[in-house]
């Protein structure tokens, strides 16, 4: 990690809460609306090995609204399918002329080994089950919009919080800030391991317990994709885990009910719940710009 180039952003576990304060900070100050110049001439890939709306949109317009140029790559129709290495390829965008990559890919790791041998800053846009740093940054900015701190805030992740990224990232900011964090969801979907993840996690099996005088509900998207070998009932996990209106009041009554998209109505939460009025759902993917901008130009030194 150490030797990643600098700028880079892999993860939110070894990043120190300084730094996240410093980005949020700088995010507030980024305003689509408001292009500013600071990275023009910059070049942007995005290079996603994996089916991506919000986080691969945001970077770009983000990109953009700082006037550096983007280019788009994926793995389909891409030298990927040819067989290239992830170095390769790697190489092959700096030598077009890369100043920094936002890479999504579906093996953890991935952005790390590509940030190690490249000498321009690395963006994890997603690695695999491992971390989605740049998702953890734009809800903790969205929780602070509403919260006074993140400190001694009741946050309930719920769901599949083991394939999830988004969650371990979530996990990661939350608790180097204090939060107090309960995960809730069927045992293939949070084995006792993620009490490792970081100091002071609770483990409660009913979604009632969990979101009990709750100011934050995380929910989380089922990951289909990555569910090889397991035997899990969506039939169940509806009738035990989905988030309905009648759970949500179980929450406090200024309670946030978070996603990180996209959502699946009818599965994870109710059509109801995806459009109340304490939904931030669509709030978090708008405040993704704004700190995608913080994130591309601290990482190409212009966050002054
Ligand atoms: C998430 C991801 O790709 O990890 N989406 C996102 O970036 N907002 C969550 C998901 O796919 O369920």
């Amino acid at each position: 990690m150490n030797q990643a180039a600098r700028g880079s952003l892999l993860g939110i576990e070894h990043l120190g809460a300084e730094n996240i304060m410093g980005l949020l900070k700088l995010a507030r100050r980024m305003n689509p609306l408001k292009p500013r110049p600071l990275l023009r001439g910059k070049r942007v890939l995005l290079l996603f090995y994996e089916a991506s709306t919000r986080t691969r949109s945001s970077f770009e317009i983000a990109a953009k609204s700082l006037g550096a140029m983007t280019t788009l790559v994926l793995s389909s129709g891409s030298s990927i399918e040819k067989g290239e290495s992830l170095l390769d390829t790697g190489y092959t965008l700096r030598a077009v002329g890369a100043d920094a990559i936002v890479i999504r890919h579906p093996q953890a790791g991935a952005a790390a080994l590509m940030a190690r041998y490249l000498d321009i800053p690395v963006i994890n846009a997603g690695d695999g089950m491992h971390e989605h740093p740049s998702q953890a940054l734009l809800d903790a900015y969205t929780i602070l919009r509403h919260k006074k701190a993140l400190k001694g805030l009741q946050v309930a992740i719920v769901g599949d919080i083991y394939h999830s990224r988004v969650a371990r990232s979530a996990i990661h900011l939350l608790s180097k800030f204090g939060a107090r964090i309960t995960l809730c969801g069927p045992p293939e979907f949070l084995p006792d391991t993620a009490l490792t993840l970081a100091p002071g996690l609770h483990i409660v099996r009913t979604v009632e317990d969990a979101v009990h005088g709750a100011d934050v509900i995380m929910t989380l998207r089922v990951q289909k994709e990555r569910l090889a070998g397991t035997k899990i009932s969506l039939q169940d996990y509806v009738a035990r885990y989905q988030m309905n209106m009648a759970r949500l009041k179980l929450a406090k009554k200024d309670a946030m009910l978070m996603h990180p998209g996209p959502i699946i109505r009818g599965l994870e939460l109710t059509w109801e719940v995806a459009d109340c009025a304490q939904s931030a759902i669509v709030e978090e993917v708008r405040n993704g710009v704004p700190v995608r901008m913080a994130i591309l130009a601290k990482a190409l030194g212009k966050a002054g």
